[in-house]
């Protein structure tokens, strides 16, 4: 086979076979096929798109280009959730405590963030002593002790992603249907879960601008599932505004033990419990989301998902002491930006928000970037609180010197409006 060949079908846009797409996969994983042929493959795909053979069969290429995680040893149906980056995302965080606690196996591997979005493995290692890289034969034994185990990738899953991800991101690829839905749902399937729950976050602040593309990325992955006996449920949900109100890393750990001492903030609880409901029905725990959702409530009311976050961090080394001690989070430089109208607030680009807490600390522009664990944005107003002239919207945080132009810069994701809006959470539900 010749890979120039396979880049002029997919430039003239005919279907191309399971044994060219696993040619040119595996020859770029192993650096057979250069840069630049994948380069313009990337893009031939980006432009013609692929079919839904083409993306399922891509996505099992590129599972299998590493190891597979065996979770059979795990009695029970073994449950994940995978969100697609957002900006103050905790939610698994407290999802999966919830789940946990009221009987569901949660094991879930997660990645790092990059660039706006906050990633999972992050806002963990902000703990002092948490293990996130456990090997897979201690992650499948804190599942069985606790329930519940969330480490990071390693570098054996899905090389082929790390790989086309890297030159995707360098080449004005990343944003195609067929590329995001295959590279998602490989690292997914290898992680080897019976059941995932994928929330498809959607608005500015997210890969999915719209809600259509959004639905359309959510069939695609649900069919993928399908394919190979995996139950996949979809949520779309808003991701014009941060989720909750903490963006960072320590503070949305303490936002996360506020969240399940049942001090959350009313929007953030609703995704959670609505998510919660669906992994208990792919649980079997529920007969369906009504019931899924009482249950899960009851755990949270009753301090039980808490008693279990707290066990979850104390079983992967985590100082379950250190995250209670108020001085936990203690940033040294903080300002505050006012509001300079009355009315109602209304955030509308959490990109804006993401951004500047990257610029402040909490994430970072490249994979090598340290983070400052103790930088953010806390939201001390959210959106259709009503504000008056010198009321505090928003506090930034941080270890170095704030500059003060970030406050300028997050001007231009909120505004005051005489009236309130409509702000819902959950725009979609597929299965
Ligand atoms: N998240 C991924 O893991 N891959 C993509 O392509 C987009 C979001």
């Amino acid at each position: 086979m010749i890979a120039l060949d396979i880049i002029n079908k997919k430039k003239n846009k005919i279907e191309l076979s399971n044994e060219e797409i696993n040619f040119f996969v595996n020859g770029f994983t192993k650096k057979e096929i250069p840069d630049y042929q994948m380069s313009s493959l990337l893009m031939a795909i980006l432009l013609n798109g692929m079919s839904e053979l083409e993306i399922s069969n891509l996505t099992e290429i590129m599972m299998h280009s590493g190891d597979v995680v065996d979770l059979s040893s795990i009695k029970g149906i073994k449950l994940d959730k995978h969100s697609t980056g957002g900006v103050g995302d905790k939610t698994s965080l407290v999802l999966g405590p919830i789940v946990a606690s009221c009987g569901g196996i949660v094991s879930k591997m997660s990645g790092r963030g990059l660039g706006h979005t906050g990633g999972t493995i992050d806002k963990l290692e902000s703990i002092p002593n948490f293990n996130c890289f456990l090997s897979i034969d201690e992650f499948k034994n804190v599942i069985n002790k606790i329930g519940i185990s969330i480490i990071g990738q390693t570098d054996s899953l899905v090389p082929a992603d790390k790989a086309i991800y890297s030159l995707r991101d360098a080449t004005g690829t990343v944003d195609s249907l067929p590329l995001i839905a295959s590279s998602i749902m490989s690292k997914k399937l290898a992680t080897g879960s019976d059941a995932i729950l994928l929330d498809i976050k959607c608005g500015n602040g997210a890969f999915m601008k719209d809600l259509e593309s959004a639905q359309k990325l959510g069939n695609i992955m649900i069919k993928i599932g399908r394919s190979l006996k995996k139950d996949i449920r979809v949520e779309i949900t808003n991701m014009n505004q941060p989720l909750g109100i903490m963006i960072g890393n320590k503070n949305e750990i303490i936002e996360v033990i506020r969240t399940l001492s049942n001090k959350g903030e009313s929007n953030f609880v609703k995704l959670c419990l609505s998510s919660a409901s669906t992994m208990l029905v792919q649980a079997g725990i529920a007969k369906n989301e009504l019931e899924g959702e009482k249950i899960a409530k009851e755990s949270l009311l009753s301090g039980k998902a808490l008693a279990k976050f707290y066990e979850f961090i104390e079983a992967q080394g985590g100082d379950v002491e250190a995250i209670k001690d108020p001085l936990f989070w203690n940033p040294s430089n903080k300002i505050e930006v006012l509001a300079t109208e009355n009315g109602f607030l209304e955030i509308y680009d959490s990109l804006v928000f993401g951004n500047v807490a990257l610029k402040l600390g909490a994430g970072r522009k490249t994979k090598t970037d340290k983070i400052d664990f103790e930088a953010g944005i806390e939201l001390n107003k959210i959106t259709n609180d009503h504000v008056k002239i010198g009321d505090i919207l928003f506090t930034l945080y941080s270890t170095k010197v704030i500059d003060l132009s970030l406050i300028k810069e997050l001007n231009l994701g909120y505004k005051i409006n005489n009236k309130v809006i409509s702000n819902k959470i959950i725009l979609d539900k597929i299965k």
